[in-house]
């Protein structure tokens, strides 16, 4: 049966990085001989100005009914005055939550070609293969009430709740656990604990939970301190788990270790397999346009939708296999500054990455 996959490209770098991508998800299924069919739709700023929303009903439906979905980035200096329910960005939060996407893998490798273009040592850094599970349809990012009002001192107020039930918690921290059987069987629950009662029941649900996996080494760690340790020394990790906003941080700042946010991708997967996959920076609107956005981590996306959605576990290795050698190769786009290497754009590293497959 053919399989169904909906193009989102967004706004800023999203169509260029998208393109390339594209390029590279066809030539796979030119050379599989896979039965995959693309169709695409607007989402962002993109939507807005089309459709009169960050993203249509109409998009939606699509998306549900579709096998996967690929999605560049959103957002735009053009956007960023709109009041916060019509701004880009909900469109990517609309989609996460009501394809009920909550499980969001953020895997952070250091390829070995780029140990020198971290911002950290190499010794720090390479080997590097940890695994961030980050809770994506609830928490702050979605507690209700929110918003800005006028307190009883007649001051204007910002608000918003943290809050995550019972069921949200265990489901992610299922997630998390599975993911830590198929590796090295460490799980590291990100929180804060000392502070914030949210957290208080998500420790508890978590190491509740641990009585199913007795193989796995769980232990806990607040998010300050986690965020000092994943620069301090990474290598401690295998996979961490941990709340919408924590999640959030922790990821870009684990993304850097590994020379360029422009490297990692991510897979958002809901209870049935349905995953929406996209590259963990954003849509860059100061380089937008201007063919020099790397394009691998939304390469590097397609990979994973081909092995979690799609079930082509040799075409995701293809592809991140062709990755690996454009590095070897010595190619580099501008996010990542190696002597001797050879910079290229955004559209001739999508052509070096099919010309490796
Ligand atoms: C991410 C992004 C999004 C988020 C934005 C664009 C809404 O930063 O996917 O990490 O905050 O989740
Ligand atoms: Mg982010």
């Amino acid at each position: 049966m053919t399989k169904k996959v909906l193009v989102l490209p967004g706004d800023g770098i999203g169509p260029e990085i998208m393109a390339a991508a594209q390029q590279v998800l066809e030539a796979v299924i030119a050379k599989q001989g896979l039965a995959i069919e693309l169709d695409h739709a607007l989402v962002g700023g993109a939507a807005i100005d089309a459709e009169g929303a960050p993203v249509s009903d109409a998009t939606i439906a699509k998306a549900k009914a579709a096998d996967a979905i690929l999605l560049g980035a959103v957002g735009g200096y053009k956007w960023d005055g709109l009041e916060m329910a019509k701004r880009p960005e909900k469109g990517l939060l609309r989609l996460r939550a009501d394809l009920d996407l909550f499980s969001n893998l953020r895997p952070a490798i250091l390829y070995p070609q780029l140990a020198e273009a971290s911002t950290l040592k190499p010794e720090v850094v390479s080997g590097l293969d940890i695994l961030i599970v980050r809770e994506l349809t609830s928490g702050i990012y979605f507690g209700q009430p929110r918003g800005i009002r006028v307190n009883e001192q007649g001051e204007r107020e910002g608000f918003n709740t943290a809050c995550y039930t019972e069921s949200q918690i265990r489901r992610i921290a299922k997630s998390a656990f599975e993911a830590a059987m198929q590796r090295n069987k460490k799980l590291c629950s990100v929180d804060k604990a000392n502070v914030l009662e949210a957290t208080v029941l998500w420790r508890e649900v978590v190491s509740d939970l641990a009585k199913d996996y007795p193989e796995v080494e769980l232990s806990h760690m607040y998010v300050d301190n986690a965020a000092m340790q994943l620069v301090r020394a990474p290598k401690q990790f295998d996979v961490m788990v941990t709340g919408n906003m924590f999640g959030d941080i922790l990821s870009d700042c684990a993304a850097m270790l590994t020379g360029s946010i422009g490297m990692l991708p991510s897979a958002s997967l809901n209870a049935e397999g349905l995953g929406m996959y996209e590259p963990i920076h954003g849509s860059a609107p100061d380089i937008a346009g201007k063919d020099v956005a790397n394009p691998l981590a939304t390469i590097l996306s397609v990979a994973m939708m081909l092995r979690y959605s799609l079930k082509e576990e040799a075409a995701a290795k293809q592809i991140e296999q062709a990755v690996s050698k454009v590095l070897d190769q010595g190619y580099r786009t501008s996010d990542i500054q190696q002597s001797g290497c050879q910079l290229l754009g955004t559209k001739a590293m999508g052509e070096a990455v099919v010309a490796a497959l």
